[in-house]
């Protein structure tokens, strides 16, 4: 069994719905450890609740992104964690370790990339007036919201749809979707070859 850590800075829905997987057997791993930069991060609470092990790490604490990082992948590396599944983590992850976790990094972004990069997708989406947006899964690489896409699904904007409806639906789709990327990576059938990622 592989072990999986989440880190996440908010709500932790998606954290929500990768403990349901994880507890069903649709995701076959561990998941041993929960982080977050924000001490307040209701993602932190679901963790203790699952009975999953919950570290609040303060950035504060150290003098450079580089050091916090240091701190992070030391503390997973400890936790034996093969796979980092970023939900809604709100911080760029340096260089040192996306190479101490090559292709073992994914992410969840609530847009079809490359369009919408970036904070706030599903509102400046909306306000673009795109008429379809959607999730994307990805690996993750040193440039943000760019890395190797595992799973992409759109999602239809209709024109009486609200933008808070339409982030409702974003949000059911990034529950299915989440749970489905992170089972077909740990399933050892997915090859990258540069940009793309392919079923074996
Ligand atoms: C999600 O919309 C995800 O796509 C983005 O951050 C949000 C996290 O939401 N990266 P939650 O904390 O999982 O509810």
């Amino acid at each position: 069994m592989k072990n999986l850590a989440v880190l996440a800075s908010g709500r932790g829905t998606n954290l929500q719905a990768i403990i349901h997987s994880v507890k069903k057997g649709f995701i076959k791993a561990d998941l041993v450890l929960v982080i977050s930069d924000r001490k307040k991060a209701f993602a932190l609470k679901r963790a203790r609740r699952a009975g999953i092990e919950a570290l609040y790490a303060d950035p504060k604490r150290f003098s450079s992104r580089e050091a916090y990082d240091r701190y992070l992948v030391g503390t997973l590396k400890k936790a034996r964690v093969d796979y980092v599944i970023l939900a809604g983590f709100m911080r760029i992850l340096s260089p040192s370790f996306i190479r101490a976790y090559k292709n073992k990094i994914l992410n969840i972004h609530p847009a079809l990339l490359p369009a919408f990069k970036g904070v706030d997708a599903i509102p400046r989406a909306y306000r673009y007036g795109v008429k379809v947006t959607g999730v994307t899964v990805h690996l993750v690489d040193e440039a943000t919201d760019h890395g190797p896409i595992i799973l992409q699904e759109p999602v239809p904007v209709s024109d009486t749809q609200s933008v808070a409806e339409l982030e409702a639906r974003i949000h059911r789709v990034e529950h299915r979707l989440y749970p489905q990327a992170i089972a077909r990576l740990l399933s050892g059938t997915l090859k990258v070859k540069g940009r793309r990622v392919l079923s074996r």
